[in-house]
């Protein structure tokens, strides 16, 4: 059991391998965060202080107690017209239109295993692995419930974070907001670090002091976006990659989030990770309740590398699901970069026979397969094959494809109408828009309102006839918009944004329970919506719409604090590149590629002889190294944003096996030499290089590093194996 209840003093202890997490019910009921951080021993209640605060006012039933005040004591879930002036984890607008809700202990439970949260996807483990604490808190004015739950994963140093509100009252409530984590720190000073970006330059880490006034983070887009992604570190201010303390949050959530960070009067810490507030205003009659997305919180007291190792083992092992969180995924070539639009039936078939000879296993049909569809203006929603322009059937394309020994793959995007569409034409009231107005286009497309059934009902059966036509072994799940005429016929404008989300969930649980073989990349123009939530659906994530290595580097090196490479939707494409112009070298390319899933994204009809042998060769190195790449531990070993070279590392959870990569980032005249050094190795083993036979110690190779080759090249890479002997 990882979670401790001691009745005396009413105190909760939730104890992982490294970390321990406690709150207490104080004598007034309000449930009171005590602790997060290294494992310690003992009650922490100690650390409460008691003073007057002025304009920090008391609840009327501290009697009198000028010293009491929530505008300064550390909470587990904050809420709104308590006297606490800090964000707030939740605001509910009573029947009575106040705005005031008063949460006190009423009861909890500790369960084995992990809790599930029905329609939306969560952490997952078995029985053994994981606990569940339930704390019932309840609004006595109102009656409301809000159901405060803990999982707790000792072994992999993990607590998740949720909550259920329940409406037990009179009368029809209003939800204003609601997060799932608050963090309250009474000492100490933080720096936020947040992944940012922009289509083709997604999740470049920013790291800023925590100050007095809110730090906002999120999203208004409908998805978690290309701008923010929902998860961020909190760090202390000298908290580097390989040492000190830093705690993770990562939303399990596709849609509309928000993330608060804040220093009070007294210099203590909040940070609150939960949906948008923005657009959301979700009404609850009585008896009706509310699931708030999961938060995960991670501590390491060892870096940034330790914090990320860890993510990466939960998100691999427990919220990854179905025969690809273990098998080894399929290295595809993609027609998109190949051919964009511009393709029929024998151009695919040529591809899978080129492919075929590389030693690829999978071609992908991108978008433009169906309706009529010769650019992005036209096409979206019309979901059957369009035979005249492949000039066979699907079933014939697949057909000649599986000949060549490659399986087939096709693209798709669910949640899309076009304007110039039949879909549209006989049902335009099934695209988002706001009652008289006309909608903003995003690639002149518009949204389906998958918050209703019926819409999904006919887009599912769409697909899945497409689906069962071909022999089809992966679907690219596409959204290359974002949401903006947030009202929906199904409850105007404040609940569509996460019934969308939840809409999308539902369809996709119906995808994987209907074809569990089927291998679902998902994508939203690249890394739009790369976050834990789709991960429970589609265990890899097409990382971005530029294909450039450089650019790569530093969108792959953000995507690393938090998800495993296992996830990370990498390809090689053609030089000179399509989103920046830039040559880099073939070698290059794919050792970028390597940290991902790894893949084509060209022509090879239009690549020279030792071109293709070279590739030929690569394939080969990827499945060597997929294993190691996939399951092993993943240290970062430079900064590609600072620095000569980008590095980094595999090892094997035994420290036996290590491949490491290193890209020479600038090239000067009378250049420096760059020592990579590594990681996490046995200091006293010895280790080989598999090439060159040179042996070093574990300690040298991670004190003093290795040299790599001044060459007069651009960008250069190097992938080195190094075994224990
Ligand atoms: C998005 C994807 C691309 C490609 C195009 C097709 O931008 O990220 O990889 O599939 O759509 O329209």
């Amino acid at each position: 059991m990882a979670v401790f209840y001691q009745q005396s003093n009413r105190i909760f202890t939730l104890q992982t391998n490294h970390s321990t997490y406690q709150m207490k019910v104080d004598d007034m009921g309000f449930l009171l965060h005590l602790y997060y951080g290294s494992k310690v021993s003992g009650d922490m209640d100690y650390l409460l202080t008691y003073y007057d605060r002025g304009f920090s006012g008391n609840p009327s039933d501290a009697a009198g107690d000028r010293t009491y005040s929530m505008d300064v004591l550390p909470q587990e879930y904050p809420v709104l017209g308590t006297g606490d002036y800090r964000s707030s984890a939740l605001i509910i607008r009573s029947a009575d239109g106040s705005e005031c809700c008063d949460l006190r202990y009423v009861s909890h439970e500790i369960k084995k295993g992990k809790y599930g949260l029905k329609g939306l996807p969560a952490v997952y483990a078995g029985e053994n692995e994981a606990d569940t604490l339930e704390i019932l808190m309840k609004d006595s004015v109102s009656g409301l419930l809000v159901k405060l739950l803990y999982g707790v994963l000792e072994a992999e140093d993990i607590i998740t974070r949720s909550a259920e509100i329940v409406n037990q009252g009179g009368g029809e409530v209003i939800v204003e907001k609601a997060a799932s984590a608050c963090l309250d720190f009474i000492t100490g000073n933080y720096d936020m670090i947040s992944f940012c970006g922009r289509h083709t330059m997604e999740r470049i880490p920013q790291r800023e002091a925590v100050a007095h006034g809110n730090h906002v983070i999120g999203s208004r887009r409908g998805t978690s976006s290309h701008q923010y992604n929902p998860a961020v570190i909190l760090a202390e201010t000298d908290t580097t990659e390989d040492a000190g303390k830093c705690y993770g949050m990562v939303f399990v959530y596709s849609g509309n989030f928000m993330c608060e960070a804040e220093k009070d009067q007294f210099d203590q810490t909040r940070v609150v990770m939960g949906l948008q507030s923005d657009l959301f205003h979700y009404p609850l009659a009585k008896g009706e309740s509310f699931l708030v997305p999961e938060t995960i919180l991670c501590f390491s007291n060892q870096g940034f590398g330790e914090l990320s190792r860890k993510y990466h083992r939960c998100i691999r092992e427990h919220i990854c699901r179905g025969r690809y969180m273990q098998e080894k995924r399929p290295v595809l070539i993609n027609s998109w970069e190949a051919a964009y639009f511009d393709f029929n039936g024998e151009t695919i078939a040529g591809l899978a026979k080129e492919a075929a000879e590389l030693g690829i296993d999978m071609v992908v049909m991108d978008d433009g397969w169906f309706g009529k569809r010769e650019d992005d203006n036209s096409g979206l929603g019309d979901w059957q094959v369009n035979e005249k322009k492949l000039g066979c059937t699907l079933k014939e394309l697949t057909e000649r494809v599986r000949k060549t020994g490659l399986s087939f793959g096709i693209w798709m995007e669910p949640e899309m109408v076009s304007k110039d569409s039949n879909l549209f034409r006989e049902h335009p009231d099934w695209a988002l828009q706001n009652p008289g107005r006309k909608p903003v286009m995003g690639r002149n497309q518009l949204v389906l309102d998958f918050s209703r059934q019926e819409v999904r009902d006919h887009v599912f059966d769409q697909i899945c006839r497409v689906l069962d036509e071909g022999n089809i072994r992966y679907v690219k799940w596409d959204m290359n918009r974002s949401l903006s005429d947030f009202y929906s016929v199904n409850g105007g404008s404040g609940k569509v944004a996460y019934d969308y989300v939840l809409g999308v969930y539902d369809f996709m649980e119906k995808l994987l329970q209907k074809y569990p073989d089927i291998l679902i990349e998902g994508c939203s123009g690249g890394g739009g919506r790369f976050d834990a939530g789709m991960l429970y659906y589609t265990p890899q994530i097409w990382c971005s719409d530029n294909t450039d290595a450089l650019d790569r580097l530093q969108i792959q090196y953000g995507t690393s604090f938090f998800y495993p490479i296992s996830t990370v939707g990498s390809h090689v494409s053609a030089v000179p590149n399509h989103q920046t112009g830039r040559n880099i070298s073939l070698n290059t390319r794919a050792v970028v590629a390597m940290a991902g899933t790894f893949g084509y994204e060209l022509d090879p009809a239009k690549l020279k002889g030792e071109e293709k042998e070279e590739i030929k060769e690569q394939v080969k190195r990827y499945r060597k190294y997929a294993g190691l790449i996939n399951e092993g531990d993943y240290y970062r070993l430079t900064d590609p944003l600072k620095g000569l070279c980008a590095a980094w590392m595999f090892m094997d959870g035994k420290k036996e096996k290590i491949l490491l990569n290193v890209v020479m980032l600038e090239s000067h005249g009378n250049m420096p030499v760059s020592y990579v050094r590594l990681k996490g190795l046995e200091a006293d083993a010895v280790y080989e290089d598999a090439d060159s036979k040179k042996r070093y110690f574990g300690s040298a190779l991670m004190e003093a590093g290795l040299p790599m080759p001044v060459e007069l090249k651009e960008y250069p890479a190097y992938q080195i194996e190094l075994n224990k002997i």
